[in-house]
């Protein structure tokens, strides 16, 4: 068996927005998981990677740390610790690898409704309450305003009925918790989505073959998601119509159908959402026998 050391390691979010859809990419990537309720450690069964249940809040410093291998968090969180280690003077030891088109949000600033609000000038001299106090910091320093900041580490949305700020700079989502505290969203300052980063300690040549070998699967995985393999029949004349709707595909199998002179089969991977509208259209350019289906994995 190998070292605890040759094992890989990954950040996932403990309980949160984030955590199904973490553990179910890397499952897709074919790892095969123990996972107990209360656990925060899930051994790999079928490779050598193991995952550890943490805050999100912590996973950049964690990978930062070389404590584990790779994070799979909000670019918020990210970004928030970057310029916090880049306020102390140290440079951020990770680095970003992919977007993974999950976890959509904005750090956004809001306040309670009728709030008078015209550009970041309106914040002048205000109290901001805020967890992600550097890059509130960053945004206020950059539009060149002095106001107060005032640390929350959670329920930052309740603060101003509290009488404790006049805004507060939050994560938003659906809206729903803003919208349940009266406050109304005036400004984005970063759009958020959940990404995978990688320290930048080195590490081997065994595990490092191992993380490419994830990221070539992982990215594999996010290729397929919105993918469809078409299937059609086609007169040959239409081909270059045909070809022109399907939905991000590169050049298709084109194939002869058997004891037809003009009439072919067409083969397509489309790397867009193939909707009814595109099946139409196909259908009103000659195209007919229309097969849809999904695709499981791909490899490039
Ligand atoms: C964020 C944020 C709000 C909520 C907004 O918390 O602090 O409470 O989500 O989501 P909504 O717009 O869909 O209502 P998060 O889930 O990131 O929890 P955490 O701060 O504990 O990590
Ligand atoms: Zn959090």
């Amino acid at each position: 068996m190998e070292s605890q050391a040759q094992r890989v390691k990954i950040a996932v979010q403990k309980s949160g927005r984030l955590t199904e859809h973490s553990i179910d990419l890397l499952q897709r990537c074919g790892l095969k998981i123990t996972r107990s309720k209360d656990s925060l450690f899930c051994y790999g069964e079928n490779m050598p990677v193991d995952l550890l249940l943490v805050r999100d809040d912590d996973i950049p410093q964690l990978v930062a740390d070389d404590i584990c291998d790779m994070g799979i968090c909000g670019l918020n969180i990210v970004e928030e610790t970057r310029l916090k280690l880049a306020a102390s003077g140290t440079n951020a030891l990770f680095k970003q690898v992919f977007e993974l088109d999950f976890g959509h949000c904005r750090l956004a600033l809001a306040g309670p409704k009728g709030t008078h609000f015209d550009g970041p000038d309106s914040l002048k001299n205000k109290r901001i309450a805020t967890s992600y106090t550097n890059l509130l910091r960053n945004y206020l320093k950059l539009n060149s305003i002095s106001a107060e900041i005032v640390y929350f580490s959670g329920a930052v949305e309740i603060t101003p009925q509290l009488g404790k700020a006049d805004f507060v700079c939050d994560l938003v989502s659906t809206g729903s918790t803003l919208a349940a505290n009266g406050l109304v969203e005036v400004a984005t300052l970063l759009e958020s989505e959940a990404i995978i980063i990688q320290t930048q300690a080195p590490l081997g040549d065994a595990k490092q073959g191992l993380v490419d070998r994830l990221l070539q699967r992982l990215d594999g995985v996010l290729q397929v998601r919105e993918s469809k393999y078409i299937m059609l029949h086609a007169p040959r004349h239409a081909l270059l119509e045909i070809q022109a709707l399907l939905p991000g595909a590169e050049a298709p199998t084109v194939l002869p159908l058997e004891g037809t002179d003009d009439r072919v089969a067409v083969h397509a991977v489309c790397r867009e959402t193939v909707f009814w509208e595109t099946l139409e259209n196909l259908k009103a350019a000659g195209a007919s026998s229309l097969l849809v289906l999904p695709v499981e994995k791909m490899l490039a």
